[in-house]
């Protein structure tokens, strides 16, 4: 037995839904670096579910889809109105929330291919007014309703905030979600591939997926990119609380990643966008001191910045709570999880690796009277 301790560079199945090969990032063969610049988050959904960019009347359906099912049971609201909700992380709002629609959703435990694509559009369109709602019932606020009128990345503000967004806001999380759709084989996809292995439904994959994504070595590093720029306050300290943080050898959070060896490709966009928003709302010091974070970083180790590092900075600039960062990744990432989820089930196959034992040999049972 071999064992791959993180099960690094195994190859546990094939997929049509993304690659990522020499640090190319690609959609169905499309480069991220095209779909960035070029695509809405819709075009890229669709993308990923059929394998194929939508026409004009596909793209049309599908937003229409999105936008009727966004609104959410009152149940959920509900539920975030009795909890202690500010002892409650976003993400743990967020797993118990998709708990609920599973519980209000008819065809829950149905598992024919039209339901589960039924169940996927309803999930996907959800996830974004579970967490608007969560932050401002968290802020005293009533919840405010999808609109239909908006793009899945303007409503998605709309609803947080209550205002129409602008374009340059628009543009910039439209961008943001289009970068963090999908991702190969990520930890928080391939839990929810084990989980529908199974034969297990979409609700159970979804929560299995959020659960895994808050990590902090996965979905959870965003928010504490920001924590990490709002403790270290201003670019003269960089280099002190760097290099402390390499003596007490701890993760620089933002940093490295398990398969891009040369860089991520998503990052430089982001970096674009923390160059451009955090000048717009007049706090460059936020994008100066990721900058100096990454020269001080990749001078002393061969760790690029991955997708969490400038997310962090952009979305502080679009005015968004810090620890709605990674439910951010989650309603983007959805549309990865729904699509690796309904390929698995296509093509399924019960999901079991092995473990070498390392424990006591055989051992002989002694009655607990006569155990010391
Ligand atoms: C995401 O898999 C995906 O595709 C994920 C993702 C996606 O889109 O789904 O890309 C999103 O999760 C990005 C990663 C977000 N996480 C962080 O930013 C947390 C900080 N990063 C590290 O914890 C780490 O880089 C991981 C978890 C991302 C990858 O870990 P690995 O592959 O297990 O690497 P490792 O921990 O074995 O480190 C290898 C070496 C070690 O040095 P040595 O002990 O061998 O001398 O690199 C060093 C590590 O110390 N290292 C770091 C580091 N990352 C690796 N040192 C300091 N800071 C870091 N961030």
């Amino acid at each position: 037995m071999t064992v791959t301790r993180g099960l690094e560079g195994v190859v546990a199945t094939t997929s049509s839904i993304s690659s990522i090969i020499d640090d190319t990032l690609t959609y169905v063969g499309y480069n991220i670096d095209d779909l960035a610049v070029n695509a809405s988050f819709e075009e890229v959904i669709y993308l990923l579910w059929h394998r194929k960019l939508p026409n004009k009347e596909e793209l049309a359906q599908l937003t229409k889809q999105l936008a009727d099912s966004a609104d959410i049971p009152q149940a959920v609201i509900d539920h975030f109105k009795a909890m202690p909700i500010n002892k409650v992380h976003p993400m743990g709002a967020l797993r118990s929330a998709v708990s609920i629609l599973g519980e209000f959703d008819d065809e829950a435990e149905a598992m024919d291919e039209e339901a589960n694509y039924r169940k996927a559009i309803r999930i996907q369109a959800k996830i974004p007014t579970i967490t608007t709602a969560f932050a401002r019932i968290r802020k005293g606020l009533e919840p405010i309703a999808p609109r239909n009128d908006l793009s899945f990345a303007g409503n998605f503000l709309y609803m947080l905030t209550g205002e129409e967004p602008d374009s340059i806001a628009i543009e910039a999380f439209n961008k943001a979600l289009v970068l963090h759709a999908d991702h190969e084989l990520n930890a928080s996809t391939f839990t929810a591939r084990v989980c529908v292995a199974t034969l297990s439904d979409i609700y159970s994959g979804i929560v299995a997926a959020i659960g895994a994504l808050k990590g902090p070595l996965h979905g959870g590093a965003n928010e504490r990119v920001m924590k990490m720029l709002a403790e270290i306050g201003d670019v003269t300290n960089v280099e002190p609380y760097i290099q402390q943080k390499m003596v007490n050898k701890e993760k620089i959070m933002g940093f490295g990643h398990r398969v891009y060896r040369f860089g991520d490709p998503r990052a430089k966009h982001l970096k674009e966008m923390s160059e451009k928003l955090t000048k717009l709302t007049g706090e460059p010091k936020w994008y100066d001191m990721s900058v100096a974070i990454e020269k001080t970083v990749t001078a002393e180790k061969d760790i690029p910045p991955n997708v969490d590092f400038y997310s962090a900075s952009v979305y502080h600039s679009l005015g968004i709570d810090h620890d709605l960062f990674t439910p951010i990744f989650a309603v983007s990432r959805a549309s990865g999880w729904l699509a690796h989820i309904l390929e698995q089930y296509d093509n399924n196959r019960l999901i079991r690796p092995r473990a070498e034992y390392t424990g006591p040999g055989m051992q002989v049972y002694v009655p607990v009277d006569e155990r010391m």
